[in-house]
């Protein structure tokens, strides 16, 4: 797997089909780092300003209540147990709750919701913890509602491709029982292997392959959830057409856990590829990747599957904190060309046209090389999918998920670059160009005040003053939920603040998330 000059690359474009699995790598664990070395300092501490609201606190009688739904062995009140569902994946927040459920059944949701409405205790569900943007952990005593044990697949129709699992399903987990039935879940991202259906669905999660396969809010036909009086929403429709009121189940899709628990979803998946080739190219501007997405376009029209950019530096941190090795020399940015197809050499013949398209533009890619079988397909694969674990090695990152037009996309990144100038280990860019969707990070040794007060709120404002949005797929969780205005009219604020309150009169549905900062202003 040597690096090629994509001149001489057209010839031996001999590509294998992606294995079955079609996973580049599992998610095993977070890397060390030395942030990592001890605890996060509380979230409660980061953020002074938020006070706990108006909860009950946690009794004994309640615990007792709680074990008789759902057995004492799955009621977690261990401090050290309880510990990983406190702290969130990126190590940045840590809350202070002292209990985590795990019922097994929608009925046992249900009857855990009840009693807190009724007692206004505070809840937070939580998937995999994956999320990136402190949702999925409590900030005070909020009890945590695991849906892990909710793991059972329900049905797959190979015929019409409906597929309906509980939600605390892994996702790698279901693309496997998909590839089954010559199926595939129409979502894939680096967080495969621990994220679940249920989180996916709360967060909208976008993912690598949302150019080809559209947004969750397409691809989910129905849908139940428990409410925050504990009722039982059901939607869990398998139709594709159903024009009967008001589509409630999109509410429930990415509002991140504030306004009930996803327990069941039916997701529509489509076909597996026969046929997936990935090409990776070396580019020497960010004209040149506007230019090659356009050719993509043109070239590959319905086959494209996947397009994402890494720039340098994203480039340099999964070489040099992961030790991973690239195929290709030193670019100013690197593309992900895939496509999935049914006919391997109508599919072919459709990426060499690409290839030289782009070799003969002037300015457009200068290097390349094309996966030429599964290994080399998931190490391609893993030089995007591991930059995020790659930027915690450097100590502390500051993340950041943005929408832009795509002429400005790049912009952004040069903009915070050099006003953090010798401020921060290094201003990474990347992400899903076709989604106009731009990962922006930065990263220093430990967190660093100061560079905080340069980032935000003038890389929000940036983001604003070019109608973009702050949040493109993480969501807003605890850390954007101040900025919702910044992309969204203050009307439409309020109508969610009533739909809030209509839903979870007594707020306790994860509490200082999403839209909290305005929900007890109303
Ligand atoms: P959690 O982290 O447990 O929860 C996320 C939010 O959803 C929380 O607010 C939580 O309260 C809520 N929630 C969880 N389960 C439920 C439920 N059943 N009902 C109601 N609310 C619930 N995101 C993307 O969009 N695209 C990507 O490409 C992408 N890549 C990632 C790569 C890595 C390595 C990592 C660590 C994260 C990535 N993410 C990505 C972030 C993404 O949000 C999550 O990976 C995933 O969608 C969250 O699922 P989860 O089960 O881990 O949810
Ligand atoms: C990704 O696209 O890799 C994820 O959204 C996580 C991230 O790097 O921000
Ligand atoms: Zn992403």
């Amino acid at each position: 797997f040597q690096a090629s000059r994509a001149a001489s690359l057209l010839p031996q474009l001999l590509l294998r089909r992606r294995p079955a699995s079609a996973g580049a790598f599992a998610l095993l664990a977070r890397p060390a780092s030395s942030a990592s070395g001890g605890l996060p300092p509380l979230t409660t501490e980061i953020h002074p300003g938020i006070k706990r609201g108006a909860f009950s606190q946690l009794t004994d009688a309640d615990v007792s209540a709680f074990e008789a739904i759902v057995g004492g062995d799955h009621v977690i009140k261990d401090a050290d147990e309880v510990l990983s569902y406190n702290i969130d994946w990126l190590r940045i927040c840590r809350g202070q709750g002292q209990l985590v459920l795990r019922p097994k059944t929608t009925e046992e949701v249900s009857a855990i919701v009840r009693h807190c409405n009724k007692r206004r205790l505070a809840v937070v569900p939580q998937g995999g913890n994956t999320g990136l943007v402190g949702g999925s952990v409590p900030l005070f005593d909020e009890i945590v509602i695991s849906t892990s044990r909710m793991n059972s697949l329900l049905s797959i129709d190979p015929v019409s491709g409906v597929l309906v699992a509980e939600a605390g399903c892994v996702l790698e987990q279901l693309d496997r029982e998909a590839a089954s039935q010559g199926l595939m879940m129409p979502l894939d991202l680096g967080a495969k292997g621990s994220c679940q259906i249920g989180g996916n669905l709360a967060t909208n999660a976008g993912g690598l392959r949302l150019l080809r396969y559209g947004s969750l809010r397409g691809t989910t036909l129905g849908l139940e959830a428990v409410l925050p009086t504990g009722q039982v929403l059901d939607c869990l429709t398998t139709l594709r057409k159903d024009n009967t009121g008001y589509d409630i189940k999109q509410l429930l899709i990415g509002s991140e856990g504030t306004l009930g628990i996803i327990t069941k979803a039916a997701i529509l998946c489509p076909a597996r590829p026969k046929s997936v080739q990935l090409a990776f190219l070396g580019l020497d501007s960010f004209q040149a990747v506007l230019d090659t997405y356009r050719l993509a376009r043109r070239s590959l029209g319905e086959i494209l599957s996947a397009f994402e950019f890494i720039d340098s530096e994203s480039m340099r941190a999964v070489k040099q904190n992961l030790g991973l090795s690239c195929p290709l020399g030193e670019h100013s940015f690197y593309v992900l060309a895939e496509t999935s197809g049914s006919n391997e050499t109508h599919d072919r013949e459709k990426l060499d046209g690409f290839i030289e398209s782009v070799m003969s533009m002037d300015g457009c890619a200068t290097d390349g090389t094309v996966a030429q079988d599964a290994g080399q397909f998931a190490h391609l694969w893993s030089l995007r999918e591991r930059i995020v674990e790659s930027l915690l090695v450097d100590g502390y990152e500051y993340k950041y998920d943005v929408s832009l037009p795509l002429a400005d996309i790049y912009r952004l990144v040069e903009h915070m670059r050099t006003r953090l100038d010798g401020r921060v280990i290094r201003t990474a860019g990347y992400g899903h160009l076709g989604d106009g969707n731009l990962h922006l990070n930065f990263t220093t040794p430990k967190f660093d005040a100061k560079v905080l007060e340069l980032i935000e709120p003038h890389v929000f404002d940036w983001v604003r003053d070019r109608r973009g949005s702050v949040s493109a797929e993480h969501g807003l969780g605890l850390k954007k939920s101040q900025y919702i205005r910044h992309s969204k009219a203050d009307f439409a604020v309020r109508v969610m603040a009533e739909v809030k309150r209509l839903l979870d009169p007594n707020g306790i549905m994860n509490p200082y998330k999403s839209i909290w900062i305005i929900w007890p202003l109303m």
